[in-house]
């Protein structure tokens, strides 16, 4: 049942405020718990702020083959103060790039010199289970774990970050995070803008104070997610950056725990969308604006070449509909362009970017439902934990010790997340394969140009139903897949697969 037929049922309205006790017996009401909160009010959307677009962009360093990352607490200069950050090396808050071919051979030694466990997931990466940073294969304090893996996918654009289950929020949100892009000869025949002309974006909202990157969710927090004031570019606060009229290649992750972006140019300038969480798409869509939810990524081109030298132009998030209560209320800037030197452009956009064929449904040998709308939890009549509102998936929580599905090697299958009764959005993923999204019913109603293709992520948004195919190759073992809102994971919205 969804909000709204709930509270007319219980005679209640948007925006009544049920006090403690006042409905006992039925809604769960007390001081300690505020579901009563969620019930009548909205919860309120964390708002970003914006700065004077002043700080130089940077970009993290580059990594090849070998590296060690050593996951520590270091400072870091952020919005003109040097504050407490968590990093995997000094004075930053994302770790280096890693820039690998297919067919590399990768060494990484993690070394944990924080206080608590960690691990590494290496999002967008089919690698062995063992490999891959599920929740069990952690670091203790003080120790290591060694990745060793072939890379053997396509080109794309993917990430590393912690995973260490109820921790992972925090670790992330207070810096922990990187990426890995993947070369191959397909992507560099096309002569796709690069060098100074491909800019590799992490964009992050963090919260933050004197003391440091503040994280501490409230219980309405974990309900909604986790949302910081102030907008990062690549560990930047409020960045810009010089260009010249030319084409660029904006390689874009949002790495946030929560907030979903719903980008665009302020001169309505046109997204050309090459790519997303697997590499190139087929061909390229032009969009004015796109959403890109936790964990998703973009590979977008734009061209400033019918910008006048002296311009400033804004990567910007726009205001959307149907986010919940607490996202898309608001557009804000997120990082700016000055466009400072003419150059003569020989680039054109390529007609056809890849060959990649879809997965007919008919194919799938079975459908497995995902029932991700959490209705009942947030909507005053609690499950089995009483005071405890949790996000589940199937009514279930993350047990590491439960296999929640059983798949065959070298079988496809539908997977369909259902959140027609929900009212929050749920970023999808599924570690260890890529999937093609094969349709989405409710909500939007279709697939979003970013969709074609190869994803690990998608945003099922609230009254949304998504289907995917997904090939499951012989990568034996077990691997989690869960909602890429960190909170929602870490409050147990992630359940586990095998292989076998
Ligand atoms: Cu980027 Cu299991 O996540
Ligand atoms: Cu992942
Ligand atoms: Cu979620």
């Amino acid at each position: 049942m969804r909000r709204r037929n709930f509270l007319k049922i219980s005679g209640l309205s948007a925006g009544t405020v049920v006090t403690g006790g006042s409905v006992t017996g039925f809604l769960i009401s007390s001081s300690g718990c505020k579901k009563e909160h969620h019930m009548g009010m909205m919860t309120e959307p964390v708002m970003a702020t914006e700065g004077e677009f002043f700080n130089p962009l940077l970009f993290p360093s580059e990594a090849g083959v070998n590296q060690t990352l050593t996951a520590q607490t270091t400072t870091a200069n952020l919005k003109g103060t040097n504050i407490p950050v968590l990093g995997y090396q000094p004075n930053s808050l994302l770790g280096p790039s890693f820039r690998i071919n297919k067919g590399d051979a990768v060494n990484i030694l993690l070394q944990n010199n924080l206080s608590e466990h960690t691990n590494i997931h290496w999002h967008g990466l089919k690698i062995p289970a063992l490999m891959d940073g599920h929740p069990d294969q952690l670091a203790n304090a003080g120790g290591t774990f060694r990745y060793q893996f072939t890379v053997n996918q396509r080109a794309g654009l993917s990430w590393y970050h912690p995973h260490p289950h109820e921790m992972t929020g925090k670790q992330v949100f207070q810096g922990l995070a990187g990426l890995f892009i993947i070369n191959d000869a397909e992507e560099s025949a096309l002569n796709l803008p690069s060098g100074q002309q491909e800019l590799p974006l992490v964009i992050q909202d963090k919260r933050i104070n004197a003391s440091g990157i503040i994280y501490n969710p409230s219980m309405e927090e974990v309900m909604a997610g986790y949302m910081g004031e102030s907008i990062f570019v690549n560990g930047i606060y409020s960045p810009f950056t010089n260009v010249a009229t030319r084409y660029y290649r904006l390689r874009i992750l949002n790495g946030s725990n929560a907030r979903v972006y719903n980008l665009a140019f302020s001169n309505n300038a046109d997204m050309i969308i090459i790519g997303n969480d697997g590499g190139l798409q087929n061909n390229p869509a032009t969009v004015k604006e796109i959403l890109i939810s936790p964990g998703e990524r973009l590979d977008v081109l734009v061209n400033f070449n019918a910008v006048p030298v002296g311009s400033e132009i804004f990567l910007l998030s726009k205001q959307f509909g149907n986010g919940g209560d607490a996202q898309g209320k608001q557009s804000f800037k997120i990082m700016k362009f000055k466009v400072t030197t003419s150059f003569t452009d020989t680039f054109t956009v390529p007609a056809t970017l890849s060959v990649l064929n879809a997965i007919p449904a008919s194919s799938a040998i079975k459908t497995r439902t995902f029932e991700i709308s959490n209705a009942m939890e947030h909507h005053g009549v609690p499950m089995n934990d009483g005071m405890q509102m949790r996000h589940r998936i199937n009514g279930k929580l993350f047990d590491s010790n439960v296999i929640d599905e059983n798949v065959s090697p070298n079988t496809n299958e539908i997977w369909v997340f259902d959140n027609s009764d929900g009212d929050e959005p749920h970023p999808m993923h599924l570690h260890g394969v890529f999937f093609q999204v094969l349709g989405r019913t409710g909500g939007r109603g279709n697939l979003i140009p970013s969709e074609n293709g190869w994803k690990d992520t998608v945003l099922v948004m609230p009254g949304e139903k998504v289907r995917v195919i997904v090939p499951f190759e012989n990568n034996t073992g077990k691997f989690v897949f869960h909602c890429h809102n960190l909170e929602h994971e870490d409050d147990g919205m992630m359940l586990q697969y095998q292989i076998k």
